[in-house]
Parts: C-alpha cells; sequence; structure tokens
C-alpha cells in the first residue's frame, strides 16, 4: 500500500479505536442487519418510535435500517463528541470557523444569539430593511425586482420565492440572476423597464466574477436609472461603493454570517421587497423555533439530531454514497439544490480539524421534485444496483385548493418510500404473471425483469403547512443536522476553500482566451484553449 494511503488507514484506525461507539456501530453493520420488513415485523410500535415532531415538522425515520441497539450507539457517538459542548460554541459566537478565524453566528439573525451587540446590529439592519421594503411598497414606483446573486446569495432567495408563493402573492413580479452565462441577466431583464426596475446586488465578497459581470450589465441596462435603481447587500461596503452603488443603498451583513447561511440576513431583502417585510418575519421566527428546539432537546428527541445521525449510520457504516432529497411540494423544488450548496460546501472536506485524513464525508446530495422524478430517475432507485437513502418531502395542508390533485401527491409520494422498503419478490411477480394467464415460458423470462430487491431506505418528513414559518424551521433543520454531522466527523462545515483553485485557473485561462497572455497547461486544457481561441477568430 503506498505510503500515504498507510498513514490515512494508521491514522483513522488510531482515532476510531478511540470511540467506542463507531466501533460498535462498525460491528453491527459487519453482522449484518434484518430486513426493513423484519424490522418492522419485529416491533409493531416501530413506526410511532421512530417518528419524531417538532416545529410544524414530522420526521419518520422507521424506514431507515436503524435497529434500537444502532441508535443508542449512536446516540452514544453524538454524546462522545461533545455535541452538548459544541452547540454551546457555535450559539456562543466563538470563532468555529477557525481557518477564516470566524465565529458562525446565523442563528443570531432569527434572534437566538444572547451577545447583545450582535443583537443590536442585526436588530437595527432588520428596522432598515423593514422601512425600506415598506417605502418600496408605498411607493407604487417599481413593477419589478432583479435580484443578483450566485451560490449562498441566490440559492436561498430563491428557494424562498417559490416557498412563499404556497401562502401569499408578490406584489412586485420578482427575477433572479445569477450564472456567468449572459443567457441569466438576459433572460432576468426581458422586456422590463428601467424606469420601474429594482435591480438588488447581493454578494458578501462584492468581488464573485458572476454577479459583478450581471451587475455591470444591469447598471448599464438602467442607464440613467442607475443611481436610484440599484442597491446592494455585502459585507464589502467599499467594493459595493466603487461599483457605483450610493452608500444609502447599501444594506451590510458581517463576516459572521457564511454565504450559505445568510439569506436570514439582509440577503433576503428581495423577498421582503415583493412578499413584504411581515412574512419574513415569519419565517425567522420558525427558524427561531428549530433553534429553541435544536438547543432545549434531550438528544434522543431532537430532530435535527436524528436527522443528521441517520445520514452518518448510512454513509459511514452502510456505505450509501449518496442521498437523494425528493420533496413531493412543486413550491419547494429548489430545495435539493439548496441543500446540495448547504451540505456539501459544507461537510465535502477531505480533512479534519487538525488536518489529519477524514473518515467518510458528506455523501453526493442530488435529488428533485416529485412527481417529475418518477418519471425520470426513480427507475434507478427502484431496481438500479446501487441504493440510495432518500428524504421524501411533503406538505400535509393542501395550499392549491385542489384537494383531488393534493391526494393524489401524496399518495405517490407515501407509495414510493413503502415499494422502495418492501420491493417485489419473483414469487409474488410469478404469482401476478401467472394471474395473467402468461405461459411459463414467458413468466421465466419476465420475472427477474419484474422484481424488485426492496429494503432501500428512506425518511419521510411531513409539514403541516408550506407557510413561511414551518418553511424557517425546515431550513434550520438542515443547518443543524450540517452542523452536527461535521462535529461528528470532526471537520470544519464553515469554510470552503475548495472552490478557489478553479476560480483562479479561470482568471488565468480567461485573459488566454482574451488573447492577452500564453501560459502552459497540460495538452487536454491547451487543445481546448486552442479551439477555443480558433473559433473565436473565424
Ligand atoms: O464560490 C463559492 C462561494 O464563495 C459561496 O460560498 C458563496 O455563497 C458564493 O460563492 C457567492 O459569494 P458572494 O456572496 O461573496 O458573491
Amino acid at each position: 500500500m503506498p505510503l500515504k494511503k498507510q498513514n490515512k488507514v494508521n491514522y483513522l484506525a488510531r482515532i476510531i479505536a478511540a470511540m467506542k461507539n463507531w466501533i460498535k456501530l462498525k460491528k453491527i453493520a459487519d453482522a449484518g442487519l434484518p430486513s426493513l420488513d423484519e424490522m418492522f415485523a419485529r416491533d409493531t410500535h416501530r413506526a410511532e418510535r421512530m417518528r419524531y415532531q417538532a416545529c410544524g415538522i414530522y420526521a419518520d425515520f422507521s424506514k431507515q435500517r436503524i435497529s434500537p441497539d444502532v441508535t443508542q450507539a449512536l446516540l452514544g457517538l453524538v454524546q462522545e463528541k461533545k455535541i452538548s459542548e459544541k452547540r454551546a460554541s457555535l450559539f456562543a459566537g466563538e470563532p468555529i470557523n477557525f481557518t477564516e478565524n470566524r465565529a458562525v453566528l446565523h442563528p443570531a439573525l432569527r434572534g437566538s444569539s444572547k451577545d447583545k451587540t450582535i443583537n443590536k446590529l442585526v436588530s437595527d439592519m432588520q428596522m432598515r430593511t423593514r422601512n425600506f421594503a415598506e417605502s418600496i411598497m408605498k411607493q407604487g414606483k417599481y413593477t419589478s425586482v432583479v435580484h443578483i446573486g450566485i451560490g449562498g446569495s441566490d440559492l436561498g432567495p430563491r428557494l424562498l420565492a417559490d416557498g412563499f408563493a404556497a401562502c401569499g402573492k408578490p406584489e412586485l413580479a420578482l427575477r433572479f440572476a445569477n450564472n456567468v452565462d449572459a443567457a441569466s441577466i438576459n433572460d432576468a431583464l426581458l422586456d422590463l423597464d428601467p424606469a420601474t426596475t429594482l435591480v438588488v446586488i447581493v454578494s458578501k465578497t462584492f468581488s464573485t466574477q458572476e454577479t459583478r459581470m450581471n451587475g455591470e450589465a444591469a447598471r448599464d441596462w438602467l442607464g440613467q436609472y442607475a443611481n436610484a435603481n440599484m442597491i446592494a447587500i455585502t459585507a464589502n461596503r467599499d467594493g459595493a461603493k466603487n461599483f457605483g452603488v450610493s452608500s444609502s443603498q447599501i444594506f451590510d451583513f458581517w463576516d459572521w454570517v457564511g454565504g450559505r447561511f445568510s439569506l436570514w440576513s439582509a440577503v433576503g431583502l428581495s423577498l421582503q421587497l415583493t412578499y413584504g417585510p411581515d412574512i419574513f418575519d415569519a419565517l425567522l421566527s420558525g427558524a427561531a423555533s428549530m433553534d429553541a428546539h435544536f438547543q432545549n432537546t434531550s438528544l434522543e428527541n431532537n430532530l435535527p439530531i436524528m436527522l443528521a445521525l441517520t445520514d452518518i449510520w448510512n454513509t459511514n457504516f452502510l456505505n450509501y454514497k449518496s442521498r437523494a432529497v425528493v420533496p413531493y411540494a412543486r413550491r419547494l423544488r429548489k430545495l435539493p439544490n439548496f441543500l446540495q450548496q448547504l451540505e456539501m460546501e459544507s461537510n465535502g472536506k477531505g480533512v479534519m480539524r487538525n488536518g489529519q485524513p477524514a473518515p467518510d464525508t458528506c455523501p453526493i446530495v442530488w435529488g428533485d421534485e416529485g412527481t417529475n422524478a418518477q418519471h425520470a430517475f426513480f427507475q434507478q432507485l427502484h431496481q438500479g444496483t446501487s441504493s440510495t437513502p432518500i428524504d421524501f418531502i411533503a406538505v400535509l395542508t393542501d395550499h392549491e385548493n385542489r384537494p383531488d390533485h393534493h391526494l393524489a401527491l401524496l399518495s405517490n409520494c407515501f407509495a414510493q418510500s413503502e415499494a422502495l422498503m418492501h420491493g417485489k419478490s419473483e414469487a409474488d411477480v410469478r404469482a401476478d404473471l401467472l394471474n395473467e394467464n402468461m405461459s411459463a415460458g414467458i413468466i421465466d423470462k419476465l420475472a427477474p425483469h419484474k422484481t424488485f430487491p426492496g429494503n432501500r431506505p428512506s425518511t419521510t418528513i411531513l409539514l403541516e403547512r408550506l407557510d413561511a414559518q414551518t418553511l424557517g424551521a425546515l431550513i434550520a433543520l438542515y443547518e443543524h443536522k450540517v452542523f452536527v454531522q461535521s462535529v461528528i466527523w470532526d471537520i470544519n462545515a464553515f469554510d470552503q476553500w475548495g472552490v478557489e483553485l478553479g476560480k483562479e485557473m479561470a482568471g488565468t485561462i480567461l485573459s488566454e482566451l482574451q488573447g492577452k497572455t500564453n501560459n502552459p497547461h497540460d495538452t487536454s486544457t491547451s487543445a481546448l484553449i486552442a479551439l477555443a481561441r480558433n473559433h473565436k477568430a473565424s
């Protein structure tokens, strides 16, 4: 074995040996588990025992391959990792993002901090954004808002824009531009009137290429209205001023708010402008109720902790390599994208806090809205050679006033998790085919193709309703889940150095595509650059 790999193996072996419960879990997994059907047969109270409830959210973990001894060992593991102390450090604003020497205080944005100075900063800013949103609505001058930003400055506001539509109606049209592909800003500005459009540029750093270029395009498009109709939300006030945004039109947030945790800050202003500030307050209060649940509820009844532990079990012990998120709610269709950044940018790390190699960390998170997904990738989920745990998410209230659609939607959601768990045995398939009067030859041929292995795990998360309050709680639930996992893996969930290298290299290549420089590359990259340059020239 190469030395580097051997070192990693030795190191992990030492770390893991220090964790009694990790070893216990490994032994349970290695010994093999009863099937999900057997687990249900052995314990008639399983569904009830493994259902959790908090802040308008139910989570049913009973279709996960988790036996009672697994739950006990997982709870032991999270205690061994001193979750209570780590959680207290998060809420106390200690600089737990140690590679950037920053506190991680997004909970303060929803009133969950005890730091008076921070609370004052937050409430002053909330007052400013509320007053600004109210004055814009009162003026009646604007018809549309164009929100420019990318990553954490885009995904959260987009998720909210869809989610809020379940219970409200936007006063102004809201469009988004994120990608550096000009189609993004072109589509966002199409057919709008610069005189009645408010452009909101959101960038924590105010140096992000995509946002700056889209901002420049919008500023040019606004022309004489640029001064009045352009606002910025940023932690880099000088950057925004130099860009041409007047000081009174800049709304600050702070370096202790990570981009992917920033939707609670002035980053959410576009939603206040379009849906009004009250709905935004409801979002914050829903998140605060999940903060309180996370801090004050015993480990075994704690929703974010159980969600995190389930993913740890699946990733580190059952070796599932990805997790699908399938909201059976069109208005949550952006949730898979949002969670991709939240989970993969936070926990997609290869080293622990001490710089040593980490165990397996964040699985790939992916997904799409149900029922659409059933007609796309569910074939693989049911019968493919690899199995993927799924988070099914649905809403109990019918917000669309179409009960027939709503019941059909829920029935599909529940049926998928049931089908994945039970599967269909070859014997049952054969019996069905016989009933259809198929010949023995045809039955032999078809039976393997119509068999479902089953025993495929999922969690079902049900929201009582899709209002701002519950949406806030749902997002905070996943934020805390991510944090708990980072504690168990002993990684820093709050930096993102992995995004830097490609950005730097794109800068070098851009100057080559512009014909300004020539740099050495591997032969593949050189050939791609040459193709693009020649194409441009032709
Ligand atoms: O490239 C990744 C990233 O830094 C994210 O972490 C962040 O949410 C996004 O870019 C946008 O950054 P900014 O808000 O500074 O423009």
